[in-house]
C-alpha cells in the first residue's frame, strides 16, 4: 500500500513512517522542511534499511502536488503537515490559517483530481477547548481558544462538509492528546527549533544542560498537586494508531473520528519526577504564574479507538521518559 505522508519528516510523521515501513507499507514523504531536517531521512533508513521516497515541496502548491500524484500511485494520504505552535499562532494567525486550513483544502482538491479518496488528518485535543469534564469523549462539544486550535477546528468542519458531499470518501480525524517520547533506539525524536513550547522537550533540555530550569506554569489548579494534568501518549503508540486507522477505516467510506490518548492523566510535577528518575538527575524547576489559555486537566476516553480500531496505547510513562532521555542524551543538540 502506497501512502502519501505530508509532513512526513516532522516529529510524528517520521515515527509513523518507521512503523509503516516495518509493517510492509510504502510511505511516500512530502515536506517543505519548514520545521524539520533532511537528516531525519537518513535516520529512517538507518532504522529500517529502506530509504524512503521524499518530495520536497509545499502542500499549498497545487502544481507540485499534482506532479507527485502523477508520479506515484497513491492509495491513501496521511496529512501531518502544518504549523503547531499555539503562541506563534496568536502572533501570526494568517500564516496558521494559510498553512493549516488553505493547505488542507489544496491537498484535498489535488487528491480529488488524482482520484485518491482516503485521508487521515492530524487533529488535536485542542478542539475540545476547555472541556466540561474528563475523560473526554469524541462526542463532546468542540470550541477553540486560539488561532492554532481554530485552524484545526476549521479543517475538521471543512472535511466534515466535504465528506457529506462526497460520501464515497473515507476521512478520519485523529485527535491527538499530548505526544511525547522517541523511537526506542534513540535515533529519532522531537527536535524543536528555539525555545520549546511543550513540557517534555523543555524538561529534557534542562536535563541535558541546554536550559537552566523549567518554569512550572501554575501550582494552584484544582488537580492532585496543583499543576496541570495532561494525557501524555508515546509517539510510537500514536504512530501505531495511524496504522490501525488505515487498516480498519481507511477503506471504509464515511467520516471517522477518534481520540488517540492513553486515558490516563499525569501532572507537570509527576512528569518532572518521572524524568528525574529516568535520567538520574534532579530537574531544576520554579513555580511560575499560570500560562494564559491553559486548562487544569485534559485526558481522553480512548474506548472508541479500542473498540473500532483494535488500538490502544501500550507504552508506559516510564517508556516515555526513558526513550526521550535516550534520544536527548545521544543527540544533545537534536538532529
Ligand atoms: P512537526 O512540526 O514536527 O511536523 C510537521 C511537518 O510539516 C514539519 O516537518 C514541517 O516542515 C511540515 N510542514 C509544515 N507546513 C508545511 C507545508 N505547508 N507544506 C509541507 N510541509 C509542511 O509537528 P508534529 O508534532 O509532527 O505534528 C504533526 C501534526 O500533528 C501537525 O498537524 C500538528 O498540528 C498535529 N498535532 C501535533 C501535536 C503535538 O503536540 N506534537 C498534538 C496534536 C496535533
Ligand atoms: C503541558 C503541561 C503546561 C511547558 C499543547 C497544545 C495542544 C497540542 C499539544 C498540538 C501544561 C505545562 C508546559 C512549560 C509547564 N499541540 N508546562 N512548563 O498545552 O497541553 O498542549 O501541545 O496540537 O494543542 O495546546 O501541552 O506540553 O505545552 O503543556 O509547566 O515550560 O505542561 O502548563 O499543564 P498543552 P504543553
Amino acid at each position: 500500500m502506497n501512502v502519501l505522508v505530508t509532513g512526513g519528516v516532522g516529529y510524528i510523521g517520521s515515527h509513523t513512517c518507521v512503523q509503516m515501513i516495518e509493517a510492509g507499507l510504502n510511505p511516500i514523504l512530502l515536506d517543505n522542511l519548514h520545521n524539520s531536517k533532511l537528516a531525519v531521512l537518513e535516520r529512517i533508513e538507518k532504522l529500517t534499511g529502506k530509504k524512503p521516497t521524499f518530495y520536497q515541496g509545499d502542500i499549498r502548491d497545487k502544481a507540485f502536488l499534482a506532479s507527485v500524484f502523477e508520479k506515484e500511485k497513491v492509495d491513501a494520504v496521511i496529512h501531518f503537515a502544518g504549523l503547531k505552535a499555539v503562541g506563534e499562532s496568536v502572533e501570526k494567525p494568517l500564516e496558521y490559517y494559510d498553512n493549516n486550513v488553505n493547505g488542507t483544502l489544496v491537498l484535498v482538491d489535488a487528491m480529488r483530481d488524482a482520484g485518491v479518496h482516503s485521508l487521515i488528518f492530524s487533529s488535536s485535543a485542542t478542539v475540545y477547548g476547555d472541556p466540561a469534564s474528563v475523560p473526554i469523549r469524541e462526542d463532546f462539544p468542540t470550541s477553540a481558544t486560539n488561532p492554532y486550535g481554530r485552524s484545526k477546528l476549521m479543517v475538521e468542519e471543512c472535511l466534515t462538509d466535504f465528506q457529506k458531499a462526497n460520501p464515497d470518501w473515507s476521512i478520519t480525524l485523529l485527535r491527538y492528546f499530548n505526544p511525547v517520547g522517541s523511537h526506542k533506539s534513540g535515533e529519532m525524536g522531537e527536535d524543536p527549533q528555539g525555545i520549546p513550547n511543550n513540557l517534555m522537550p523543555f524538561i529534557s533540555q534542562v536535563a541535558v544542560g541546554r536550559r537552566e530550569f523549567l518554569s512550572v506554569f501554575g501550582d494552584d489548579y484544582p488537580t492532585c498537586d496543583g499543576s496541570g494534568v495532561r494525557d501524555y501518549i508515546h509517539v510510537v503508540d500514536l504512530a501505531e494508531g495511524h496504522l490501525a486507522a488505515l487498516d480498519k477505516v481507511g477503506k471504509k467510506a464515511g467520516l471517522h473520528i477518534y481520540n488517540l490518548g492513553t486515558g490516563d492523566g499525569k501532572s507537570v510535577l509527576e512528569m518532572v519526577a518521572a524524568f528525574s528518575e529516568a535520567c538520574g538527575k534532579d530537574i531544576a524547576y520554579q513555580i511560575a504564574p499560570r500560562r494564559p489559555g491553559d486548562i487544569a486537566e485534559c485526558w481522553a476516553d480512548p474506548a472508541k479507538a479500542q473498540q473500532d480500531l483494535g488500538w490502544k496505547a501500550t507504552h508506559t510513562l516510564n517508556d516515555m521518559v526513558e526513550d526521550t532521555w535516550r534520544w536527548q542524551s545521544k543527540n544533545p543538540q537534536g538532529y
